[in-house]
């Protein structure tokens, strides 16, 4: 399938992005755990040189637990400062302000030496669309932020988020438009929700996630779906699809497989969780969409 993306919102997200990052001393990039590699946006590295860089791990809850340990074990090789978050229910939200001090540690410093004492860490959220830098932003400001900036006839521009004596928020996040040459990329940022439906065709797409189930988390269908018989006897993507069909009674003209509704309910089913906490990509090879065998982190 041809996953195709409009580049026309590109350049003014880009160029808002540029404004800002001006003014900010560190970047926190949220990436989503279910596909760390395909929800970063190689552009930030070029943004954001010379500047501190925090990444998170959000939706952390709707991934593969072992596979995360393996994510962050990946960034943190790469000299990365990670945390792994759940965005919409807090967790692991209280685990950052010490790592963001840790982040920022040299512009601290310079501060210090400079005799500027307590001046806050300036930062901004950037992240592809969807993975939930809104929902982080509420939670992490939290109701005892302090809006800052941009009062009537005083200050024009960016408005601030103050958390804490030690760390601002640009209240308005970087938008950055996921990047994909590689079609394993598009599909993976289809399948996670990240591409509007109507530009897909979510049969194959389902089918690809089937696909991918039967090779790593054959489990998850099995008892999702009740289909211990039907995968014992073959594993054919459509007829998995097919039996998906026949137990959620998706059906057209009486007796007929409805497989664009079964394909609908599958995806739901996968980007809600409800399948379980499923990783489609594993941090053994830098190739995205790659996968050895021999280094499955989930065996470990
Ligand atoms: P954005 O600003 O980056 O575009 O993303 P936004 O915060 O709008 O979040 C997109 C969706 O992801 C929202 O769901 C939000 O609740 C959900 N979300 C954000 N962080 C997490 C997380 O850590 N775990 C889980 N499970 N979900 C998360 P929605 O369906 O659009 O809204 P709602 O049903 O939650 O109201």
């Amino acid at each position: 399938m041809n996953v195709q993306w409009y580049p026309g919102h590109m350049t003014k997200a880009k160029r808002m992005m540029q404004e800002n990052i001006k003014l900010i001393d560190l970047i926190i990039e949220l990436l989503d755990a279910r596909v760390p590699l395909s929800s970063r946006n190689p552009d930030i590295d070029e943004l954001g040189k010379n500047k501190a860089r925090l990444i998170l791990l959000n939706k952390a809850d709707l991934a593969d637990e072992r596979v995360n340990d393996a994510w962050m074990e990946y960034f943190k090789a790469r000299g990365c400062f990670v945390v792994k978050v759940n965005a919409k229910s807090g967790a692991g939200l209280k685990q950052i302000q010490p790592v963001v001090q840790e982040a920022c540690r040299e512009k601290i410093e310079r501060d210090r030496r400079r005799g500027i004492l307590n001046r806050p860490v300036r930062a901004m959220v950037v992240g592809i669309p969807n993975v939930g830098k809104s929902t982080f932003i509420n939670s992490f400001a939290g109701k005892a932020c302090t809006k800052t900036g941009n009062k009537p006839g005083v200050t024009k521009g960016a408005q601030w988020i103050k958390l804490n004596k030690q760390l601002e928020l640009l209240d308005t996040p970087g938008i950055l438009w996921p990047k994909f040459e590689d079609q394993q990329v598009g599909m993976k940022l289809a399948m996670i929700g990240s591409i509007k439906d109507e530009i897909l065709n979510t049969e194959e797409l389902a089918l690809s996630l089937i696909r991918f189930l039967l090779h790593w988390y054959p489990e998850a269908l099995e008892k999702r779906y009740q289909l211990a018989d039907e995968l014992a006897a073959g594993t054919d993507p459509v007829a998995v699809l097919e039996s998906v069909a026949k137990v959620r009674g998706c059906l057209v003209k009486g007796s007929q497989f409805d497989i664009t509704k079964a394909a609908g309910i599958l995806l739901d089913d996968y980007r809600s969780g409800r399948l379980g906490r499923i990783t489609l990509e594993f941090p053994d090879s830098d190739e995205v969409g790659e996968k050895s065998e021999t280094s499955d982190p989930r065996q470990e």
